[in-house]
């Protein structure tokens, strides 16, 4: 999962994929493509409405996305279409290329939709996006399992 800071919309896609799946069988992580943010835990909003669902992130700390995450990881989930093109500009073969997906797609296939940033928003864009993102994971979860 991955988003600009790490610290938002990716820490929460990342608590809400890893509450609907089995450990045993799948890793889930998430980065940030700047590293404005390196090391910080989640916004404290994000911590907010995720322990409002029964999911506690406060254990994660942001990172950057890196190229090594593509031999890694066989799903990348961008929030925005921003972070797609970039985390995409560090990839050099096609197959890792196809790796790369926009969330929203889940929902609304080839809409190419972006989740909105709520860094500088208030609370209720923190629900707005807590909500689109159980729906995408939800449907994550039925795919892949
Ligand atoms: P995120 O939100 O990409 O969902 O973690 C942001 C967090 C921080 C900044 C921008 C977006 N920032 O500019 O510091």
């Amino acid at each position: 999962m991955v988003c600009l800071g790490n610290i938002c919309r990716s820490p929460l896609a990342e608590g809400i994929l890893k509450s609907k799946l089995n450990p045993d069988f799948y890793i889930v992580d998430s980065a940030g493509t700047s590293a404005y943010h390196i090391g910080e835990v989640p916004d404290h909003r994000s911590i907010a409405i995720a322990k409002k669902n029964g999911i506690d992130i406060s254990n994660q700390r942001a990172r950057k996305f890196i190229a090594n995450d593509f031999n890694e990881f066989d799903l990348i989930y961008a929030m925005d279409i921003e972070n797609y093109y970039n985390i995409c500009s560090l990839s050099t073969n096609k197959s890792n290329l196809l790796k790369v997906k926009l969330i929203l797609n889940e929902i609304n296939p080839l809409k190419d939709l972006s989740v909105p940033d709520p860094y500088y928003g208030g609370d209720y864009g923190f629900e707005n996006v807590y909500e689109m993102l159980d729906k995408a994971c939800s449907i994550i979860t039925k795919n892949i399992s």
